[in-house]
Order: structure tokens, then sequence, then C-alpha cells
């Protein structure tokens, strides 16, 4: 029976990091997305070949297949009729590289996509499987990391974290809030997150976030039933269920109305606001050799292309910039 792997788990390893995190200071004259990189990495320990973060995952192929609507949004490239070719990661959160799928920790799992363009290039979603963000900025997500590096499991109360969280209700709420295990990495929908905006080519622009719909509805599991899971099912199941057909969702942009924030991954839009279908993702097969594979894929959510830009959403600049460190360390 996998072993379920809690908070407790995380915090246990955390705390005896935390020596390690201790280098990290506000005083420190490393970059912040240099410090997130060393606390993540004392958090999750240090394993040469894998991700700081979403250690854990697999490769696919498949293709986008782009609805008539989508060129209304977007000039982009893979947006205007033509089927492209993808290439995408499914993953379970943490640094973690033998997280058990089932985990309370790995989840939020993410699903990375990347478009292979007509005439060369690419462009890169990078969502995950929870709707909004603890913090707004790198910052606070150092200072939310280094509170759980202090908050190991004999640290005094309140902990750093208690306190952290007392002081960031957004974060409480996030860190809170229910992210079951799903049946399989094609059964949950994943989000954006940050805002983009999107230009057609009549130069009509307008802010959105992307949201990733499994055409297999959304199923989970119960805690238990989760518990009982082998260590590897969701990775397992997929291959499974390629073998039999595609796994599909449907992609989306939710658009943001007058006064929505689009530079605070906090901030999550209501579920009316009005919705740009994108086209259908077909994922069809595993990457061959996997391992290479994920060592030789990097995404990046500001790997962009004409047509899409970056909001103002400072999170958008951080994640690049950690993204690229966590490359070169994992190099
Ligand atoms: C402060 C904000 C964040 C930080 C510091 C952060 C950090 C990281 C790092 C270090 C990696 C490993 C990159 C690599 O080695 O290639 C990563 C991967 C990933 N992150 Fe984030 N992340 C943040 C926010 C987010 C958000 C908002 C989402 C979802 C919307 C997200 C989804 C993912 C996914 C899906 C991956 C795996 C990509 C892959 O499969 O290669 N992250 N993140």
């Amino acid at each position: 029976m996998a072993k379920a792997f809690g908070r407790r788990d995380v915090l246990r390893g955390m705390a005896a990091a935390a020596l390690l995190g201790r280098r990290a200071r506000a005083d420190d004259p490393k970059s912040v997305p240099e410090q997130i990189i060393d606390t993540m990495n004392a958090l999750f320990g240090k394993h040469p070949g894998f991700r700081s973060a979403h250690a854990k995952g697999i490769v696919c192929e498949g293709e986008f297949l782009p609805a008539a609507s989508a060129s209304g949004l977007s000039k982009a490239p893979h947006l205007q009729g033509n089927p492209v070719k993808v290439t995408v990661r499914f993953s379970d959160s943490t640094g973690v590289p033998d997280i058990p799928d089932g985990a309370t920790a790995a989840s939020p799992h993410g699903f990375a996509v990347r478009f292979h363009l007509p005439g060369g290039g690419s462009t890169d979603i990078v969502s995950n499987a929870y709707n909004g963000f603890a913090v707004a900025t790198g910052e606070e997500f150092l200072a939310f990391l280094r509170a759980v590096a202090e908050s190991g499991k004999d640290a005094p109360k309140p902990t750093a974290l208690d306190k952290f969280l007392a002081a960031h209700p957004k974060a409480l709420k996030v860190v809170t809030a229910p992210k079951p295990t799903p049946a399989s990495f094609a059964t949950e929908p994943y989000f954006g997150v940050n805002a983009f905006l999107f230009t057609n080519s009549a130069g009509k622009a307008r802010y959105g976030r992307y949201q990733f719909r499994p055409e297999a509805g959304s199923k989970f599991l119960t805690t238990e039933e989760a518990a009982r899971k082998s260590a590897n099912f969701l990775v397992d199941e997929l291959g499974d269920r390629l073998a039999k057909g595609p796994a599909k969702f449907r992609l989306v942009v939710q658009l943001a109305a007058e006064g929505d924030p689009v530079d605070d991954a906090t901030a999550v839009w209501p579920d009316e606001r009005s919705i740009v279908e994108l086209g259908v993702l077909s994922i069809t097969k595993r990457a061959a050799d996997n391992d290479a594979a994920q060592r030789a894929l990097g995404y990046d959510p500001l790997r962009l292309v004409d047509g899409i830009e970056a909001s103002d959403d400072p999170l958008l600049e951080l994640r690049s910039a950690v993204y690229a460190i966590s490359r070169r360390r994992r190099k």
C-alpha cells in the first residue's frame, strides 16, 4: 500500500533542511528567484537531474486542433485553424521525484503543454489543477517557503507558518482548500492562473486565463481510495488509457471583465466570466524514452508568440526566472 505522504512528511523534510534554508535570508545577496530555488532544494532535497518543483512526471505527445473561435481571440499561429503537434508533461507537485501519486502533497498536479508552431518555434502553457495561487509576488512566495521550512514537527507554536497564514488569509484559503487526487491525470481540469493579453489580427486585445477541461469529465478519489493506490498509479493509468485511445482536453480562455484584476494570481475571477473555445488537445502516446524526454524539456510560462503577451502579473517574470535556474541546476 502506498504510504500517505502528507504535509507532515513534507514539513519533516523541510525541518531537517532548515539549516540549509537559513543560508537564504533577506540580507542574502542572491536574487529572489535564486533564493526560492535554494529554499525549494532545502525543503525537498537536491535530486540531480530532477526539477526543483514538479519533479515527478510523464511526457506525452499529441495534437492540438484549434476551434474556429480561436483566431477571433488571437493571431497566434497555432490558433489559425490548422492542427499542430504538442509535447505535454503531467506532473505531481513538490520536488520529490518518488512522491506517491496519491499523496496529498502530490496535488495540485501540473500540466505543461508545448505547441510546436507551423514554420518552427514553440509556445508553452504551464498550468496546474488548482484555480488561484497563495501569494501575488515572488517575495511573498519566498517568505511562505521559508515559513514552511521553519515549521517542522517540533517547531514551537505558533509556528512561522501559522504566523504567515494568519497574516495572509488568501494563502490560508489555498493551503487548506481540498485538493483531491484525480482518478486519472486525464480527469481533472487544469488552470493557467496567471493572465495573458490576447490580440487578434484586427488589433482587438483582451485579457484572459487558460483552462484545460477534460473531455472525460472530472473524476476524483476519496482520500482513502487515493491512499490505497500504488505509488505510480497516475503515471501507469495514463499509459493504459492512451493504449485504448487519446486523452482529450478542451482548451478555453476565461476572459477578464472590466475591473477584474489581471496582475494578481490570488484574485480568482468568477465562474460566470465569458469563455472562448480555443480548441481540442488530443494526447495520443507516451514519449518513447520518458526519462530523457523529461530531462530535455524545460517549459517556460513566458515562451510566448506574437498575439499572446504577458500581463503585468509579477509572478510571470518570477516564474520564468525561477524555472530557468531550476533547469540550469538539473542539467
Ligand atoms: C511563485 C510561483 C512559482 C514558483 C516559484 C514555481 C516554481 C517552479 C519550479 C522551480 C519548477 C521546475 C522548473 C523546471 O525545472 O523546469 C516548476 C515547475 C512547474 N510549475 Fe511552477 N512555480 C510557481 C507557480 C506555478 C503556478 C502558478 C503554476 C500553475 C499555474 C505552476 C505550475 C508548474 C508546473 C506544471 C510545472 C512543471 C513543468 C514541467 O512539467 O516541466 N507553477 N515550478
